[in-house]
């Protein structure tokens, strides 16, 4: 199958000003979503997040018998309350790793057999992560080669204590999702915390889990209540806004309603170090989740920063647009421990080292990461996406302080997580 590519020339710009609010998180919108569908009752949402990411749980979740209203950003959802019915034809989880791997989880528990299916990049990706632990627990999950397709023979399951071996928070909602309808406690650790959307989703939905500082334990089984929420702006398609911000001394844009949840705001620290003036007002607690407003200006030069260990983990998608980014620093920018980088929709160190390249900057390539040096000036070049949409809007947001134009090859991408992206970039963009 052939899927048509989009171009999109991206201009140098002058500056970036303005004030915009985003559509609503990725992960958070996901575990609502499949949430919601499991759940009793009706949940409704609004500022569901806008991208193919989370049409893809919702499409797999309709297919599984929930009831899916959807207009724009606002979604009701009727749940199955605990039950789903197996679908007489595969599940579609399009490019959308934290829909199989969820949802994995999910089916493993339930009576019936189910087969996962993803575009070509998600069929490349590592499944052997979920299938390993849900073996444990005693759950028939069949991979291809270690990768989707994936069939599933739903049964009870038992049980387990498991430490995650990759710090990953698909993983440890696989395990929570199968926990919650498991009896006994399912316990996952943790050696690097990773993103805690699920646990406080779960209570959202009226679950009961115990946490310490590296593990989290559910008992089941467990029934979940629909909730009604307005979802966080997401911080991840924040990150190429605050990067194109921070590039421009003179700068200055605020970001309204923005999820800042301690476990996905490590952005604000690492611009924070670099130089950058953020500031975060009207804080406000909903389900849990912090939500607030940031403002962010630019200082006049950028300066070097390292990120490694558990920070790696915590700003694995924002990875690709700091990188992309590095080259106009004063001192660079050392990324390591991120060898994550590699299974994600493409090969993240290898594309961003290419493309990077392109744009005539130096760059150093490592299993786990990437040092680039700062003090560099880029010019435009054409930039393979490889279909990733976190490729397309780093090398977008890199486009806009290098000299000439840049052409992002694969530009549709974007719409996985963040269809307004180029619409939004325009707006702020002072050409
Ligand atoms: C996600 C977790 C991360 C992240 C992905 C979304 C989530 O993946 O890269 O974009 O919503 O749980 P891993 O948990 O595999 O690192």
């Amino acid at each position: 199958m052939t899927t048509a590519t989009q171009e999109r020339l991206i201009r140098p710009a002058r500056n970036v000003m303005g004030s915009l609010k985003l559509p609503g998180d990725k992960s958070i919108s996901h575990r609502y979503a499949m949430l919601a569908a499991f759940a009793e009752g009706t949940s409704r949402f609004t500022n569901f997040s806008t991208g193919a990411d989370c049409a893809s749980t919702l499409g797999c979740m309709q297919s599984l018998g929930a009831q899916v209203n959807r207009s724009g950003e606002a979604v009701e959802i009727t749940g199955v309350a605990g039950r789903v019915t197996p679908a007489d034809h595969p599940l579609d989880c399009g490019n959308s790793g934290s829909t199989m791997r969820f949802i994995s989880g999910l089916l493993a528990a339930q009576e019936g057999r189910f087969t996962l299916v993803g575009d070509a990049s998600l069929s490349r990706r590592p499944m052997e992560r979920v299938r390993k632990p849900l073996t444990e627990m005693g759950a028939s999950v069949t991979l291809t080669e270690g990768h989707a397709p994936i069939t599933i023979e739903g049964r009870t399951l038992r049980s387990i204590d498991y430490s995650t071996p990759v710090p990953s928070a698909q993983i440890k909602t696989c395990l929570l999702l199968a926990g919650l309808q498991t009896e006994g406690t399912t316990t996952v650790r943790e050696a690097v915390r990773t993103r805690d959307h699920s646990e406080l989703a779960l209570r959202a939905f009226g679950a009961t889990l115990t946490r310490t500082i590296d593990s989290v334990s559910i008992g089941g089984p467990q029934t979940l209540r629909g909730i009604e929420a307005a979802v966080p702006g997401d911080i991840s398609s924040a990150a190429f806004f605050l990067c194109a911000a921070a590039l421009f001394p003179g700068s200055g844009l605020v970001l309204d309603s923005l999820g800042l949840n301690p476990t996905r705001a490590t952005l604000l620290d690492v611009l924070t170090a670099l130089g950058a003036r953020v500031a975060v007002l009207n804080l406000e607690e909903k389900h849990a989740e912090l939500v607030g407003t940031v403002q962010i200006a630019a200082p006049e030069e950028l300066g070097s920063t390292t990120v490694s260990g558990a920070l790696a983990a915590q700003l694995i998608d924002e990875l690709p647009v700091l990188a992309a980014i590095a080259p106009y620093t004063s001192g660079g920018i050392r990324i390591r421990d991120a060898k994550e980088l590699r299974v994600k929709e493409s090969d993240r160190i290898a594309l961003v080292a290419r493309n990077l390249r392109a744009m005539g900057a130096e760059v150093e390539e490592f299993e786990d990461g990437l040092d680039v040096p700062g003090g560099q000036s880029l010019h435009g070049a054409t930039i393979d996406s490889g279909g990733d949409h976190r490729i397309a809007m780093a090398f977008s947001v890199a486009a806009l302080r290098a000299e000439g134009e840049t052409l992002i090859q694969g530009a549709e991408s974007a719409a996985i997580s963040f269809p307004e992206f180029f619409d939004l970039l325009d707006m702020v963009a002072e050409r």
